[in-house]
């Protein structure tokens, strides 16, 4: 399989993403978020680049079975049912709901991906479980998010557990030097990610932020089985 690893999302909106399958990782927090939602039954998920948008997709009427979720600055946003942390989407607020998601870089990186032939959505969490559902491409893009166009340490990590996860299915020869130095972050800190996590950037927002039980929540390792797919404006799993 022959790989195009991207560090951050402004890498990708400078080029043409159509074709190919790629793997979606916001580790902090929109693809752990996205995965914990389906685990507990969520029925789609709609990402929406901005909160206005998003708003006028769910009225009043609808709210028993459509809920807005979503986070500005990693906080609530006035009037949505539910934020961005994963802890919140459990069974009984998300079981059967169609959830419409606006979050700042993961909803984003999936608009920049629309044209791209699969699009799965990866974090640590599932990052197993993706690695069986792609092994039988013969090429992927696999994109770190990144926070408000800069490197986010944590995807990056994700990005090379992924990769070391494919293994003797990746082409070495295809591997840039983000993926070569993905592999090496992932070896060394792949076998704990949670302290890796809370020293990021971002990390280190979320724990100031009073989120440390979301930083918790995103390290955990393989624990879903669950690959979300995103196809003409729709996650489902
Ligand atoms: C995002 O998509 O920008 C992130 O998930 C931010 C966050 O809520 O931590």
């Amino acid at each position: 399989m022959n790989i195009r690893f991207y560090a951050t999302l402004e890498q990708v909106e400078r080029d043409a993403l159509q074709g190919s399958p790629i793997v979606v990782i916001d580790v902090l927090r929109a693809s752990s978020t996205i995965i914990a939602a389906f685990e507990s039954g969520a029925d789609r998920i709609i990402p929406i680049g901005d909160v206005e948008t998003a708003s006028r997709l769910v009225r009043p009427s609808e709210r028993d079975r459509k809920l807005l979720a979503g986070e500005r600055k990693c906080l609530p946003v006035p009037g949505f049912d539910l934020s961005n942390s994963p802890g919140e989407f459990t069974p009984e607020r998300v079981g059967g709901k169609t959830i419409v998601l606006t979050t700042t870089n993961g909803t984003r990186a999936l608009a920049a991906s629309a044209k791209a032939g699969r699009v799965v959505i990866g974090a640590l969490t599932n990052v197993h479980a993706v690695a069986l559902a792609i092994r039988g491409e013969s090429e992927a893009v696999i994109l770190c998010c990144g926070t408000e166009g800069s490197l986010a340490a944590e995807d990056v990590l994700c990005g090379g557990m992924l990769l070391a996860s494919l293994g003797g299915a990746v082409a070495p020869e295809s591997l840039n030097d983000a993926a070569r130095l993905a592999l090496i972050i992932a070896e060394r800190f792949g076998a704990d990610p949670e302290p890796f996590l809370r020293g990021s950037d971002h990390g280190r927002r979320l724990a100031a932020l009073g989120l440390e039980a979301d930083i918790v929540f995103c390290s955990r390792v393989g624990v879903s089985s669950c690959v979300p797919e995103a196809r003409d404006g729709t996650i489902t799993a």
